[in-house]
């Protein structure tokens, strides 16, 4: 046993020293005092005392006395009481107040007193265990605590990254925190091969990222799923592999470490690998951790248990986050699709519009592009985030998708009278059957005429009225002609003309009266702009309600729910005159301001109309500034559009190669 220094109170000198000699015999170290104010002024100025062993009734300062003031000077010694009194209270009061014991002043004394203190320094040193357990306890908590913590967050943070360079970025950053590795490989498993997606190394600071179209090159070539390799046998047994030290191993074939400590000079020694498994516990990657470290040493370490453990928690949230990611992708290019779909089929339905749909949404891209850029001027605070950029891109692809129920006659209505046929053939046919039957009646009278005897001239005229009836027929004929094409405005003496003509009737073979002209035929070739009447302009507007009414019943997530807005604006105009809604003003989105433009611009520029060839920008700036002048178009974004050539930026960006 060790020399543990013991202090003696008592102001019996003979009681002192026999009490020194016995303790001396079994080794303690005595030290004594006369009484509680000597014991006090020692203790105050030597910390090192192990047991301190004190009288009750002493004449300065007493036995309880001194326990007090030791209290109250927060000096804390395991204490024995000694007691000559027959009456042990004032002993029991001595232990209520914090001696560990007490023994009393009789023949026993030299063998209750050596007992008396090594229980006492046991009971100490167990406490003193007792209490590093404790505290060791509790640091451990407090490690396990933040362990639970950090691996909470990092669950939370990869769960939130919705870019896979991001997560992978973020796995291997946070792999390699929580184990106190310097470098790690992460490899997904792509169509039956490992693919190497990233790799760090803190001590080279090296950071490979495979980028689409270039991968990351030797040593990290694609590996394919079999045991020859670790990471093959890692996915394909579903273990975690804990090597002390690569180059100390035979189980596992470590060629590509060896070939990456050769081409970039490192020293593998520790190796971790887990396999990254989805919740159906299947395996779609596997994740390298190399060279455990102390983090102030530089020494490096075989990873411990409990790295495997957090490696194992990282890897089962990563490929959870990795695997909603994936589906997320999934959903995603399937609701392109869709739109593309629809896009397509909408576009498809009329040659007349054909490509249309894309067209609007690439020009409302490179508007949105060029308005991100702006530094001064009205849009300079307008960002759009790539969120943002993708809802309006869609909105674009969608912004006439309510023209599928657009009858297919009106969308592709080139002719005035035309509906699924051009109806001018009708009238065409009507104009024959009256020149048949003028010419027919005409040879009658001829023939009557003649066998009247009548003179030459009288057949002459006849022949002449006939003939003047056929250009008149002719000539009505070219005209209906002319007016049925859509131009750009029909005069009221035109109009008059053809009510005339409507007047025109013949008797058909049944012997009725029919019209030249139908009513409908009439109305339609009266119209004096373009080539829809007003009915089918109605219907063909409808389009922009039907589109909001369509996108509303599409569940779209939060980052596309303006979708319908955006899209169901295209055709309001800032004075509250367009449709389908009559919005006004700051009413319109800003996404519906702009593709009100773009849409204008897109119908103007177009070069597939029948009736219009692609008009000059120079004419389409002068029409759309005059709608901005009408308060129809945003007068800004029509500025923007024109200064910044908008047009020009998107037909080098997406028609360059057609
Ligand atoms: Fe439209
Ligand atoms: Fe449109």
């Amino acid at each position: 046993m060790a020399n543990e220094k013991v202090l003696i109170v008592d102001d019996d000198a003979f009681m002192r020293e026999i009490l020194s000699e016995i303790l001396e015999l079994s080794h303690f170290n005595v030290i004594a005092a006369k009484d509680g104010e000597e014991a006090l002024e020692t203790l105050f100025h030597t910390h090192d005392f192990e047991l301190l062993i004190t009288d009750i009734h002493m004449p300065k300062m007493g036995g309880l006395e001194l326990i007090n003031r030791l209290k109250d000077s927060h000096i804390t010694i395991p204490i024995i009481i000694l007691t000559g009194d027959k009456d042990i209270s004032n002993a029991i009061e001595a232990i209520k107040f914090g001696a560990s014991s007490f023994i009393l002043k009789d023949e026993n004394i030299h063998e209750t007193i050596t007992i008396a203190a090594q229980q006492a320094l046991e009971k100490k040193r167990l406490q003193t265990e007792n209490n590093q357990l404790l505290k060791n306890l509790s640091r451990a908590n407090k490690d396990l605590e933040k362990v639970v913590h950090d691996l909470t967050e990092i669950g939370k943070e990869l769960s939130a990254k919705n870019n896979l360079s991001t997560l992978l970025e973020m796995i291997i950053s946070n792999s390699l925190k929580i184990t106190t590795a310097d470098s790690a490989w992460l490899c997904l498993l792509e169509d039956g091969r490992l693919n190497f997606k990233i790799a760090h190394c803190k001590s080279l600071n090296i950071n490979l990222i495979e980028q689409p179209g270039c991968p990351m090159g030797f040593p990290f070539t694609p590996l394919d799923l079999n045991e020859n390799n670790i990471a093959g046998l890692i996915a394909l047994k579903k273990v975690t592999v804990n090597v002390p030290n690569v180059y100390e191993n035979n189980l596992f074939n470590m060629e590509l470490i060896k070939n990456f400590d050769q081409k970039f000079g490192y020293q593998t020694k520790s190796l971790l690998a887990v396999p990254l498994l989805n919740h159906e516990n299947d395996v779609i990657g596997v994740l390298h951790l190399f060279n455990a470290m102390n983090l102030m040493t530089g020494e490096i370490f075989p990873f411990r248990k409990r790295s495997e453990r957090f490696a194992e928690s990282i890897s089962s949230q990563a490929a959870v986050a990795m695997t909603k990611l994936s589906l997320i992708n999934d959903m995603e290019q399937l609701f392109e699709s869709f739109v593309d779909v629809m896009a397509t089929a909408i576009d498809e339905k009329s040659p007349v519009t054909g490509g249309h749909i894309r067209r609007v949404a690439h020009l409302t891209m490179t508007m949105a592009d060029v308005m991100n850029e702006q530094k001064e001027g009205k849009f300079q605070h307008i960002k759009f985030n790539p969120d943002e950029m993708y809802e309006l891109k869609m909105a674009g692809l969608m912004h006439d998708i309510g023209k599928v129920t657009t009858p297919v006659e009106i969308v592709e209505k080139g002719k005035k009278l035309q509906t699924i046929f051009d109806r001018v053939e009708f009238i065409d046919l009507r104009l024959r059957y009256i020149v048949q039957k003028t010419k027919s009646e005409s040879h009658l009278q001829k023939i009557a005429l003649i066998k009247q005897g009548s003179s030459t001239e009288e057949i002459i005229k006849l022949d002449e009225a006939m003939k003047n009836k056929l250009d008149e027929l002719e000539d009505i004929r070219l005209f209906l002609v002319k007016c049925n094409e859509p131009g750009e405005f029909l005069e009221d003496e035109k109009i008059e003309r053809l009510k005339k003509i409507s007047q025109i009737t013949f008797i058909d073979d049944n012997n009725q009266e029919q019209a030249l002209l139908r009513e409908d035929e009439l109305m339609n070739l009266c119209i004096r702009k373009g080539s829809i009447t007003e009915a089918e302009r109605k219907k063909m507007q409808a389009h922009a309600a039907m589109t909001i009414k369509m996108l509303k019943q599409i569940p779209f997530t939060k980052k596309l729910a303006g979708i319908p807005h955006f899209a169901g604006a295209h055709h309001e105009f800032i004075n509250g005159k367009g449709y389908p809604l009559g919005l006004k003003g700051d009413e319109i989105p800003l996404q519906g301001k702009l593709m009100a433009v773009t849409d204008i611009v897109e119908a103007l520029t177009a070069s597939d109309r029948p009736y219009k060839k692609s008009m000059p920008l120079s004419q389409v700036y002068t029409i759309l500034r005059d709608m901005a002048r009408k308060d129809e178009l945003d007068h800004d974004m029509v500025e923007l559009f024109i200064s910044e050539n908008v047009y020009e930026k998107y037909r080098k960006k997406y028609e360059s190669d057609s």
